[in-house]
């Protein structure tokens, strides 16, 4: 199917149609036709995670949202909004992602299997999630003349960078299984691009953190810990850097993204504050007023990249995103929201995740 017919539904009017025009800017995307306005429906695919979810509570307010989600162990039903339209079922599901398309105006796809460590014991899930799930979901926009497809990859496909910062421009470099699936993904979504003209773009994120983070990632296990007098595992010499991104902030960089982004291009999306590991954990230390002799120095992970940097200047100047939250403020805001939602992380901390952490720091949780 040629571009021509993809590019009807949201894409024909992102370029600045006079229906769109005359909205507010913080309305949604506009497809034409009929006045008045009929509101965009997007398939948001993985939203019962992290950040899916927290992008879904962002648009929710403007745009109709279908969520697919295979609900693992991080895709929670509690993080969704109440009322939000959910099916369940996986991305490299031919006949699921199908039914879930049909009638949808534009795909954001979040759907990963995300934690390094992870990808490190066992590969299969997150190739399986990050290309066959892709090129599914591209497959389905294709035949269904869906009019956008947005991937949300990572900055770890570019790899580690010593100093300066990665551009859409620098080559892909992976190192784990989990950023070479990722890498795969992206690749995917090039190339349906130039084989069959998907109007696609691809936003890269940095280090993401905020409210609702699996506990699994370095800056909840460490609040988390904190708060219960556990140890506070720092891999190897705990220098490594990442370039630390408010989940709120990435959101908007994805909508932006989605809105007004070219197609067949990428977007990097970059917090504005870098900062060492054990840096991070000890402002963590100081949030939470716990005491620094809970810091252990553990077996460093294999292949750890030691540096994550990002230039979003590309995204700052064509499409005019900011990053709104400072490396400060948003660490404040996430510890207080760990302090005040124990029944969100309770039943994470006493389920899956207390096996998982018995494996991988080879101690119990207190
Ligand atoms: O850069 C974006 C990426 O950030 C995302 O694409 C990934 O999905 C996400 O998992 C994250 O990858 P990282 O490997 O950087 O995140 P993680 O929270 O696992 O680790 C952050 C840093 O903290 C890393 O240098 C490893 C270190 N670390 C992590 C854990 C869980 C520790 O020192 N101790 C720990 O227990």
């Amino acid at each position: 199917m040629g571009r021509g017919s993809l590019a009807t539904g949201v894409n024909h009017l992102r370029g600045g149609s006079p229906l769109r025009q005359t909205r507010p800017a913080s309305a949604g995307l506009v497809v034409s036709g009929s006045l008045p306005f009929r509101r965009v429906k997007l398939l948001v695919t993985g939203a019962a995670g992290f950040i899916g979810s927290t992008y879904v509570r962002l648009v929710g307010g403007e745009d109709e949202v279908r969520v697919l989600d295979k609900l693992t162990y991080a895709g929670r039903r509690e993080n969704l909004p109440e009322g939000t339209e959910l099916v369940v079922g996986a991305i490299e599901d031919p006949k699921v992602v199908r039914e879930a398309m049909e009638g949808c105006d534009a795909v954001v796809n979040f759907a990963a299997e995300s934690h390094v460590d992870r990808s490190i014991d066992d590969q299969d899930a997150f190739a399986r999630t990050h290309v066959i799930g892709t090129g599914t979901l591209l497959d389905a926009a294709r035949e269904l003349g869906v009019g956008r497809y947005l991937q949300v990859s990572t900055d770890e496909v570019y790899g580690s960078i010593e100093s300066g910062s990665f551009t859409e421009t620098s080559p892909l470099d992976p190192s784990s299984p989990y950023s070479a699936t990722k890498a795969a993904g992206d690749l995917l979504v090039s190339a349906h691009f130039h084989t069959y003209g998907i109007d696609a773009s691809i936003v890269r994120g940095s280090n993401n953190y905020g409210p609702r983070q699996y506990p699994e990632k370095l800056i909840p296990l460490m609040v988390l810990n904190a708060l219960h007098g556990d140890s506070l595992p720092v891999y190897g010499d705990g220098r490594q850097i990442r370039n630390w991104l408010f989940v709120e902030d990435f959101c908007r960089g994805i909508h932006t993204v989605l809105e007004k982004g070219k197609a067949g291009e990428a977007y990097n999306v970059g917090g504005p504050d870098e900062c060492e590991n054990i840096e991070v954990v000890k402002r963590v230390i100081e949030l939470t007023d716990a005491e620094e002799s809970l810091i252990e120095y553990v077996k460093d992970r294999p292949g750890h990249d030691r540096r994550y940097s990002l230039s979003s200047e590309k995204l700052k100047r064509d499409l005019g995103w900011q990053a709104e939250v400072h490396f400060a403020e948003g660490l404040e805001r996430t510890v207080d929201w760990y302090r005040d939602n124990e029944e969100w992380w309770g039943p994470i901390r006493s389920g899956e995740y207390r096996e998982y952490y018995e494996k991988q720091y080879g101690r119990a949780l207190g």
